[in-house]
């Protein structure tokens, strides 16, 4: 099967290594892809946002699948576009993508059906939203309705920085038009995990969880990037509380879109905090996430491309999705100064066996020369038989690979290893 996989980060050369491994692919195309992929896939200069492009790319290259993994040609209808010219595909219609797309549509979704998540009011009127607020409890959470490249989301100490917020979202539009609606939530507290899942509208089966380190800094500190480092399982995602997401979350959820004549095929991400009131939503993608498909994804033990062709033709319940009784850490090497200003272009050493394990999101050949070129540059993972060593494997490989700026924190896995004694 010769196969197209739209998207350029670490998350779609973690996908193209896992679908490699099955004997029915055959030649992978990442559409744009980076550099560092050029190895295990051809890599198109085709932008992940130009659907009609992409589509005539699969008509006229003998492509028999398509898997969408990012947010925005989900949205955009790429799978609606790619499947109207004959193309099956692993991803969500626009139609259930909008899941992600819009923060309004799911924070609905949740009430109208019952599902566990943050207490909640939209606006659409900046007035509205500043007038709510002269009553409400703070810290409070203020996020714009769309796509935001993550940013979106706004914590308030108090009422000042919330009014601010609102400001900055409605009426500077601070995220374009993402902010012409947004939701104002409860503040939740609680470990966080992530949990993704696939599925074909009719049963869910999700992959072994994780946890993600969001901030740029050790211990949590300075601000929101896309990801700086996942472990896998997360400890904090006991049987309990798996037990109790499958039943008031998950399987509610894929009911809920079938009830809105929205039915969810693909990967469907939950987002979740583990609150004193018990697991909550803080978020839907209709994505793989991203660094965690980069540590799940090493742990599969079954056939991906097999899953991935049984949640398109709806065969999931017949088809193994099993995980390997193991733990993995990624630890993400970004360029110094990133989210905000950062150097690239600069020659990235590392050796073959290391390679391997490493998911290239911002790099790219120069010449025949790999350099950086972006915010974050790879990540490295191991997997072992526990934490521990999945960890210091991580950190081994990340010190054997060199570039000009690299920087990566030191404490990611910190946390799942001292939970249970926090
Ligand atoms: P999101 O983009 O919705 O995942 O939000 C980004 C991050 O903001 C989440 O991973 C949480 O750490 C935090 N967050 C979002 N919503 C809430 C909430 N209601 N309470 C506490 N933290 C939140
Ligand atoms: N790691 C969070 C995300 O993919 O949105």
């Amino acid at each position: 099967m010769n196969i197209i996989v739209i998207g350029s980060g670490g998350r779609e050369h973690a996908v193209i290594k896992k679908l490699k491994e099955s004997p029915k692919c055959g030649t992978i195309y990442a559409l744009p892809g980076n550099g560092g992929m050029a190895d295990d896939a051809i890599c198109v200069p085709v932008k992940a946002t130009d659907i009609q492009a992409i589509a005539e790319f699969a008509a006229n290259n003998d492509i028999d699948y398509a898997v969408v993994t990012p947010d925005d040609p989900l949205v955009l209808g790429c799978v609606d576009a790619l499947e109207k010219i004959g193309i099956p595909c692993f991803g969500p219609r626009a139609n259930a993508a909008i899941i992600e797309g819009s923060k309004v549509f799911s924070k609905n979704l949740m009430k109208k059906y019952n599902i566990p998540t943050a207490e909640y009011e939209t606006f659409s009127d900046a007035g509205e939203a500043l007038k709510y607020l002269e009553s409400a409890k703070t810290p409070i959470v203020i996020k714009a309705d769309g796509l935001a490249l993550g940013k979106g989301v706004i914590i308030a100490q108090n009422r000042d920085e919330a009014c601010e917020a609102v400001r900055s979202i409605m009426e500077d539009k601070k995220f374009g038009e993402s902010g012409n609606n947004i939701v104002i939530e409860e503040f939740m507290t609680g470990p966080e995990v992530s949990v993704l899942a696939f599925t074909d509208g009719k049963c869910v089966k999700p992959m072994v969880s994780s946890m993600d380190h969001k901030r740029a800094l050790d211990n949590d500190e300075g601000l929101n990037t896309g990801g700086m480092g996942t472990v896998a399982p997360n400890p904090f995602y006991t049987e309990d509380v798996a037990r109790e997401c499958m039943d008031k979350i998950f399987i509610p959820t894929i009911n809920a879109m079938n009830a809105e004549g929205r039915t969810f095929k693909g990967c469907l991400y939950f987002g979740l905090m583990i609150t004193p009131n018990g697991p909550k939503v803080v978020e839907y993608n209709c994505r793989f996430g991203d660094p965690e498909t980069q540590v799940v994804l090493p742990l599969l033990e079954s056939d991906l491309l097999e899953i991935m062709l049984s949640v398109t033709e709806g065969t999931l319940e017949n088809t193994e999705v099993k995980f390997a009784d193991k733990c993995a850490c990624c630890v993400i090497m970004a360029s110094e100064g990133y989210p905000v200003s950062y150097k690239k272009g600069y020659p990235i050493e590392i050796d073959s066996e290391v390679k391997k394990d490493t998911f290239f999101a911002g790099a790219k050949l120069d010449g025949g020369t790999l350099v950086t070129d972006g915010g974050r540059v790879l990540g490295v993972t191991a997997t072992a038989d526990n934490l521990r060593d999945a960890i210091d494997g991580a950190y081994g490989k990340a010190e054997k690979i060199k570039f000009e700026n690299a920087y990566f924190r030191h404490d990611i896995g910190a946390r799942a290893l001292s939970a249970g004694k926090e």
